[in-house]
Order: structure tokens, then sequence, then C-alpha cells
């Protein structure tokens, strides 16, 4: 497929998807986001990816959904659109391991697509934020939530409410971002840390993002449950054989998928 708002390529087991509207500091619209929901899908149904990475330019991952798109639109407009609802779902119900990679402006929209992402690699330039509260609307893509959920209520309502922006070091500190680079090797660092994962079984890393993705979702007792249910599955996977095996013969494993 031709996309006209992003760039996407496939090498190594890794999809790397690099939003691209360099003049709107790649603000969301929705031609984008369609987009991206599309290319999610598409590397999630693909045999020859086992990873995706999502990410900006140096200056912006993106300054959030795109505001000359939105400003005209009245309450029956985003409600019957529901105004990135779906492409959001989208993206959230990818099966494989999907890591945004940050550098520059991560704002409203663009801090929600990030925080959709499995975990987040900044560079020392990213700056995140929900500002939408200066244009007189809320975060409408998952903010309050998965960042409340994140950073805990204080740090949100705070990023929330006063619309600030957090740099790297503290969304590390707040456990926003797993880890940060010096922003020239951002891109570098995140295809190792993807070819890291796409050697491992995909069988397992799929089982391991829906057991981590449980603990936001239920309760303790009930994500115990679905864990050891799931730990209890991989021994029925040639890749447990073939893992536990190659430990045991001091060899790298060779997992098939199976
Ligand atoms: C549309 C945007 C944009 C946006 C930047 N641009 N952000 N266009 N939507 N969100 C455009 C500018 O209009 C400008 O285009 C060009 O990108 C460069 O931006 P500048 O403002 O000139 O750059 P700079 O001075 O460096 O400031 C960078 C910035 C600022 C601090 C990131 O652009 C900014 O505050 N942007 C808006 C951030 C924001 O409020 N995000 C939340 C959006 S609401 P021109 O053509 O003028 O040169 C949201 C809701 C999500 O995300 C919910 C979805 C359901």
């Amino acid at each position: 497929m031709a996309y006209q708002n992003l760039i996407v390529e496939i090498e190594d087991y890794t999809c790397l998807i690099r939003l691209n509207r360099p003049d709107a500091l790649n603000a969301l619209n929705s031609a984008l986001m369609a987009e991206l929901a599309a290319a999610v899908t598409a590397a999630d149904r693909n045999d020859k990816v086992r990873c995706i990475v999502i990410t900006g330019s140096e200056k912006a991952f993106a300054a959030g959904a795109d505001v000359k798109e939105m400003a005209t639109k009245g309450f029956a407009d985003v409600f019957f659109d529901n105004l990135f609802g779906p492409e959001a779902e989208a993206i959230a119900r990818c099966r494989k391991p999907v890591i945004a990679a940050v550098a520059g402006y991560c704002l409203g929209g663009g801090c929600e697509l990030a925080m959709i992402c499995d975990f987040i690699l900044a560079a020392d330039t990213a700056k995140f934020g929900q500002p939408e509260i200066n244009l007189g609307i809320s975060a409408g893509m998952g903010g309050t939530q998965r960042l409340t959920r994140c950073v805990g209520k204080s740090k949100s309502m705070d990023m929330h409410l006063t619309g600030r922006f957090m740099d790297a070091v503290e969304a590390e500190r707040a456990g926003l971002v797993s880890r940060v680079f010096p922003a020239k090797s951002l891109l570098e660092e995140a295809m190792k840390i993807a070819a890291k994962i796409t050697e491992k079984s995909t069988i397992t890393a799929m089982i391991v993002k829906e057991a981590v993705n449980r603990a936001q979702e239920t309760t303790l007792a009930e994500g115990l449950l679905f864990e050891r249910r799931m730990f209890h599955a991989a021994f029925a996977t040639e890749d447990q054989k073939e893992g536990m095996a190659a430990f045991l013969e001091k060899r790298t494993p060779q997992f098939r998928d199976r």
C-alpha cells in the first residue's frame, strides 16, 4: 500500500513506521490516523514482522491531533466521527510488540499514541505533554486514562491541568518512558531493541504482551490467574521445548513460532 503520511519499511522482521507530515510537526489528521491504523494492522498480520517501531522526526514524534482539521468541527461532527476512536483501538489491538521511539514534541494525541504503544524509548530532546486544556478541550485518545495509570494521579493531573511539558529525564523518572538515549542514536537503539525482540519466539512475545496488558485492565486475582494459564499454555509450544533445550545445551535457541 502507498502511504501519503507515513514511511513504512520492513527489514529483518521489524516494521519501522515513520510519521511523515514534517510541515505540521506530524500533527495527526484523519488521513494519517487511517493510514497508521492500516499499517499497524497489516504489520500485525504479516509473517515477516515480529516487532513494530513507530517514530517521528527529530523535531517531533507528533505535536498532537491536527488543530486545523478540528477547529471548525461541532459536537455532532466529532461524536458521529468518533474522532480517532476506531484508529486508536485498531493500534491498541495489535498483538505484536509495538515500540514508540520519541524525539522532540510528543504532545496531546501524539503522547496518547506513544502511550498506546507497548513501551516508549525517548531521545534526550523529547518533550511530553497533554496541552489540550489550552485549546478548550480535554485529552480524547486515552490521555486522562493511560497517563494516570502510568505516572499516577498527581502528575497526570498536573500535566492535564497546566498543559506543561515534561522532559525526557522527568518522563523516565515518572515511568512514562523505559529508556532515554542521545537524540542522534535513538533510532539505531530502537532498532537494536526491536531486533532483540525479533530473536524471541513471537508466540511468547505475544503471550507476554497480552499478560502485561491484563495488569491494566483487571483485578490482581484475575490477572494472576490469566498469567498462570498463559504460562501453562506456553508448555504446549515447540518454542518452549526449544528454549529450554537450548539453555541446557548452552546454545542459542532457534524459535519457529510453533
Ligand atoms: C496542526 C500544527 C500542530 C497541531 C504544530 N502545527 N502543531 N498544526 N495541529 N497540533 C504546525 C504549526 O501550525 C506550524 O505550521 C508548524 O506545525 C510548526 O509549528 P510552530 O508552532 O511554528 O513550531 P514551534 O514554534 O516550534 O512550536 C512547536 C509546538 C507548537 C510547541 C509543538 O506547534 C504547539 O504548541 N503545537 C500544538 C500542540 C497542541 O496543542 N497539541 C494538542 C492538540 S489537541 P504553519 O503552517 O503555521 O507553519 C489533541 C487532541 C487529541 O492532540 C485527541 C484526539 C481524539
